[in-house]
């Protein structure tokens, strides 16, 4: 059968873009948690290739898994075993940037990375980043509907997109990227696509918004004696500055690790918890941010970064806190929003919800502090993921939270899922899967549990 598929798919995309040997990087994920085999991997050129592999695949019955950086934290990027692998690796078209829009046109592959310089050079920005900026893509963070740590400001990828062209599970394109603003006829395909996890087609190009670029840029790491302390600061200066494009929590623990690990050390004494605070406008903010930590309740020290250096050592120590954690062995992670009065309450006490189940484990939490999102990050649990996984997300849901914020559902919550999720609504996500992706080949196992 193998054999087969991959004659077929030779005939589609050309030998050198069916692999089926060194396969590590595509079945393997970034954390080493979730591995499988693929029957191979195709890596087609543009959308019309994406089509005819599609309608092979409906065909041939086999399963397909999209896959854009592999960055992704919940499983949904790898095989789970036989499935062909669709690599987007190849669709790296940038379109002119319309500077009259300000919008451009992007093809699935491109990564965030090279989205930021192309707004960049045209003067302008593409508002959502996060730490994978550089393997991760513009398809990959649509399927995912990616947020970052700019959605303060800006929202998440869903309000960046006005233009989405996809390959559906039937294998019919659908392509709408004039990149109205305003377009009210009828469904909005692209919001539907957008987290949807690979498991109603493929994205192939994307339209996005581009946002002006703030000319002057201040950020500071503070410390305080508590995290109650931390996050009422975050509250009052959301509310008091509109210029807030970043807000994040980070714990002792994680600091600690990060310089243990990685040798960035943090400007500031030791605190119990630390906020990362970037604000940019067309005028220096420095003296409205520095008044407001000034004034803070619990306020240990703090450093305000001046030059691009001191700012980007300052965001390594958050930006490392992924990459340390993975040094510990690939850890169960949790990607949650509590709405923000229970914040507070939710970090100091999820690390007891972990220990009841697992007393060996190290919890590391630290996250995105404005949204309510925090990842919950768990070291040394052995033989116990699910009690852990079943105590943490109940725990999430119980404070009126969410168990994905923004890393999606993919295999490894979707046993999960019906506790955000009613019956009423996972009906009716199942049916827009089936006149999507009738045969169900797109991404299986991911979103929805068997
Ligand atoms: P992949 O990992 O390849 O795929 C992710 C999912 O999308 C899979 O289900 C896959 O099947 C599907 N998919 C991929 N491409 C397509 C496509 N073209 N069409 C349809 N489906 C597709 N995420 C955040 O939201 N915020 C963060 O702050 C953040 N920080 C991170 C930091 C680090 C260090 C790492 C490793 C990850 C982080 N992530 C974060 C998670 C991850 O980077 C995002 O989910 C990202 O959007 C995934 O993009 P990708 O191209 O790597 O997608
Ligand atoms: C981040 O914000 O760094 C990632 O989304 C988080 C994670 O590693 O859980
Ligand atoms: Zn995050």
């Amino acid at each position: 059968m193998s054999g087969a598929i991959v004659e077929q798919l030779v005939a589609i995309v050309g030998p050198a873009n069916v692999l089926t040997t060194d396969l590590d990087r595509y079945e393997v994920d970034w954390t080493r948690r979730y591995t499988g085999r693929a029957a191979c991997v195709v890596r087609p050129a543009d959308t019309a290739e994406v089509a005819t592999v599609v309608s092979w695949a409906r065909r041939a019955g086999v399963a397909l898994v999209p896959q854009g950086g592999n960055t992704g934290l919940v499983g949904g990027s790898v095989p789970r075993g036989g499935e062909v692998v669709v690599s987007l690796e190849r669709l790296r078209h940038i379109g002119p940037v319309d500077a009259l829009s300000r919008q451009v046109t992007v093809g699935a592959g491109v990564t965030i990375h090279d989205l930021h310089e192309t707004a960049r050079a045209a003067g302008l920005r593409y508002a959502v980043d996060f730490g994978a900026r550089g393997s991760a893509t513009v398809g990959g963070s649509v399927a995912t509907n990616a947020g970052g740590i700019n959605v303060v400001r800006y929202g998440m990828t869903r309000q960046q997109i006005v233009g989405v062209e996809a390959v559906l599970g039937t294998g019919d394109v659908v392509s709408h990227l004039q990149g109205l603003v305003k377009d009210n006829t009828g469904f909005d395909l692209a919001s539907l696509l957008c987290g949807s996890e690979g498991t109603l087609g493929i994205v192939t190009a994307v339209r996005v918004r581009l946002v002006t670029e703030q000319p002057a840029r201040v950020t500071a790491l503070a410390g305080f004696d508590r995290v109650e302390a931390a996050v009422e600061t975050m509250a009052s200066l959301c509310r008091s500055l509109d210029t807030v494009d970043a807000a994040e929590l980070m714990l002792d623990s994680g600091v600690d690790l990060v310089e243990s690990a990685v040798g960035v050390s943090s400007p500031i004494p030791r605190a119990a918890a630390y906020l990362l605070v970037e604000c940019s406008a067309h005028d220096d903010q420095s003296e409205s941010l520095g008044a407001i930590l000034g004034a803070a309740p619990g306020l240990s020290d703090v450093a305000i970064a001046v030059t691009p250096s001191q700012r980007d050592a300052l965001w390594r120590l958050r930006d490392e806190h992924t990459p340390s954690i993975n040094t510990l062995g690939p850890p169960l992670k949790f990607d949650v929003t509590v709405p923000i009065d229970r914040l507070a309450g939710f970090v100091s006490s999820i690390g007891r919800v972990v220990s009841d189940v697992a007393p060996k484990a190290r919890t590391f939490v630290f996250g995105h502090a404005a949204d309510g999102n925090m990842h919950v990050n768990v070291s040394g649990v052995v033989d116990r993921d699910v009690d852990v996984t079943d105590a943490v997300l109940r725990a999430v849901v119980a404070e009126g939270g969410s168990i994905s914020a923004e890393h999606g559902i993919g295999v490894t919550k979707a046993r999960w899922l019906h506790l955000n999720r009613s019956a009423a609504e996972i009906g009716a996500m199942r049916a827009i899967k089936t006149a999507l992706d009738p045969d169900g080949i797109m991404n299986p196992g991911v979103l929805f549990a068997d």
